[in-house]
């Protein structure tokens, strides 16, 4: 069992608690879009479109640091917030349980 438990607040501010997988290689993203979020992931997850933006409301201490293709996407957001993350940069794996991201890019 290598589910892990995700809180997500969608643009209405709804938040739900989400199962998420971490045997499988998905990137939040994946994992938001595979869940019927509204999320555009125009490049498909190359940390360039910044369409993927999450706001990170609870666990930002457990994920990786950005890379610098990621801080110079957030760094050009104009709603950036200090806990701001491209959620195709975050692969799910079992130390991120119980974190809860808010999606903070424009909705579609
Ligand atoms: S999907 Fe484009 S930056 Fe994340």
């Amino acid at each position: 069992m290598s589910d892990i438990k995700i809180k997500v607040q969608d643009y209405s501010g709804d938040v739900q608690e989400l199962e998420a997988p971490t045997d499988m290689g998905l990137s939040l993203m994946e994992f938001l879009k595979a869940n019927e979020y509204p999320i555009l992931a125009t490049c498909g997850g190359m940390a360039l479109c910044a369409t993927c933006h999450v706001i990170v409301e609870d666990g930002m201490d457990l994920l990786n640091d950005p890379g610098d293709q990621e801080m110079d996407q957030l760094d050009l957001l104009p709603n950036a917030e200090f806990n701001s993350r491209l959620a195709c940069q975050l692969r799910l794996n079992p130390d991120m349980d119980g974190m809860m991201v808010r999606l903070a890019a424009d909705e579609e």
